[in-house]
């Protein structure tokens, strides 16, 4: 750092808090942050834009020039201080382009032979004429050509559509992974023989368990459907398909004390992969959401078994988590919804901007009536995002809110269905806050002090 350099001076651009011996210092435009020891705080606190950094030195003795001017390049890099530079001030979370198509989640149909207490979709009954099969194949093409990677088959159930293991097959072919989302009931030999005729492509059989107690299971999905279920996982497992089966998990207030057994029986049956939820307020759910629904201490513990179990088990059992999309991690990346990479189709047709978005006013085209890439790019799809993205700047809580370029205001599709309203407050707004910090404690568990943390 020459004469000039000290000369400028510095620009301190933070927000901050205490935890254990170490200050967290945020800057919330970027946003970057990092961690701070005693040391590097003091150095920090000289940082008022009135001091030279010679004037610095002189004021922080005894240190070596060495550590000052690593600890003073950490905080530069980690975007926490400045020069004098422009460069890096006024950025802001805006309104992203729209992202690439990576994934749909199609509901191949609402029909159900199950009726489960939380269903987020309604599921049981037809709700009309169905996507035709050849219409589905085209939203297929369509993400091949968009270079997109995945596909879910999902319901209601779709092994009760006629023409499921065509589509199966189409998607494979084509080279999406492709997730058959069921709930394991109706797997028989057949069935499970159609599956196993792919076990070496990139199917996943996502099928869901919410206990390893029947009483535990049934009383959310309904008498005996746990003893089929394992039944359908048996036929699997039977013929070699471990690695191909996914165990989901939506975690209640009935099964999440649950939640390390599961894990425990998916080690034991060598299944590939586990994936986690907490209940939504949506569907069936909202009616007995006193009874299931999480406190947000529940979640809290729940989330933290799930962070530190994938850790734990990385290369034995993949651990996945929707919160993996709904809070993507600070200290990893910025958030930014993945709204427009994975839209949901439901059984009708009608296209949503995700997989959490439902009703008449989220609904952004039918790909009956319009290609699904000219739904991506049409104008309610455009409005929708636009006001989506400016929540952090109208919501009064997030205006003001040291995670708002972290966390983007929360979910708006959750804001959606509980309040009716995707402009408003995310309704998880306490849990974003815990989760942010903790991923941020974490991180710095893992890279250490006087590392740099981009978000
Ligand atoms: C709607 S189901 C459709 C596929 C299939 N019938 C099944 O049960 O897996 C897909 C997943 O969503 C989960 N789910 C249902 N209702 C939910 C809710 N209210 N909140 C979160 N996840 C929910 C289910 O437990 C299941 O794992
Ligand atoms: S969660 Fe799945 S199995 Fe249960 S009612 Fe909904 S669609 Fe059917
Ligand atoms: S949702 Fe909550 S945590 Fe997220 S920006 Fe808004 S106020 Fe902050």
């Amino acid at each position: 750092m020459g004469p000039e350099a000290l000369a400028q001076v510095l620009r301190p651009l933070r927000d901050l808090f205490k935890k254990k011996d170490l200050y967290f210092i945020l800057n919330s435009e970027i946003p970057s942050w990092c961690m701070l020891d005693e040391r590097g705080y003091t150095i920090f606190q000289h940082c008022t834009g009135e001091n030279t950094l010679d004037d610095i030195y002189a004021k922080v003795q005894p240190v070596s020039h060495d550590q000052f001017l690593n600890i003073i390049r950490y905080l530069r890099k980690s975007l926490i201080i400045s020069f004098d530079s422009p460069h890096f001030e006024g950025i802001s979370v805006k309104m992203p382009a729209l992202p690439f198509l990576t994934n749909i989640y199609f509901e191949i149909t609402s029909r159900c032979n199950l009726n489960c207490i939380h269903c987020d979709v309604n599921a049981g009954k037809s709700r009309g004429k169905e996507v035709s099969l050849e219409k589905i194949k085209e939203c297929i093409d369509y993400l091949v050509e968009s270079k997109g990677v995945s596909i879910y088959l999902s319901g209601g159930e779709p092994l009760v559509r006629k023409g499921w293991d065509h589509l199966l097959e189409y998607a494979l072919t084509k080279g999406l992974r492709t997730i058959v989302a069921t709930n394991g009931t109706l797997i028989n030999d057949n069935v499970a023989d159609i599956f196993a005729q792919h076990k070496n492509k990139k199917l996943v059989v996502q099928i869901s368990l919410d206990s390893t107690k029947k009483e535990v299971n049934d009383l959310i999905r309904g008498k005996d459907a746990f003893d089929r279920t394992i039944k359908g996982i048996e036929h699997l497992l039977d013929r070699g398909m471990g690695k191909n089966v996914r165990i989901s998990f939506t975690a209640n207030k009935y099964n999440v004390s649950d939640v390390k057994a599961m894990v425990d029986f998916c080690l034991e049956k060598k299944i590939g992969e586990i994936i986690f939820s907490k209940v939504y307020k949506q569907g069936r759910a909202a009616a007995v959401w006193d009874t299931i629904g999480l406190s947000l201490k529940e979640a809290i513990t729940f989330q933290k078994f799930v962070f530190n179990t994938r850790k734990r088990l990385k290369g034995t059992l993949e651990v996945l988590e929707i919160e993996d999309k709904a809070a993507p991690a600070v200290g990893t990346k910025v958030r930014i919804c993945n709204m427009g990479q994975e839209p949901r189709i439901d059984s009708c047709g009608n296209v949503y901007p995700c997989q959490l978005f439902d009703g008449e006013d989220a609904i952004i085209g039918n790909i009956n009536n319009d290609s699904l890439q000219s739904i991506r790019e049409g104008e309610p799809f455009y409005n929708i995002r636009k006001k989506i993205c400016e929540r952090i700047d109208t919501i009064f809580k997030c205006k003001s809110c040291i995670w708002k370029n972290i966390c983007a205001a929360g979910c708006a599709a959750t804001a959606h269905f509980v309040y009716g309203d995707y402009t408003a407050l995310d309704p998880m707004c306490d849990f974003c806050t815990w989760w942010h910090e903790y991923l941020i404690v974490e991180r710095i568990n893992q890279v250490g002090l006087y590392h740099i943390h981009y978000c």
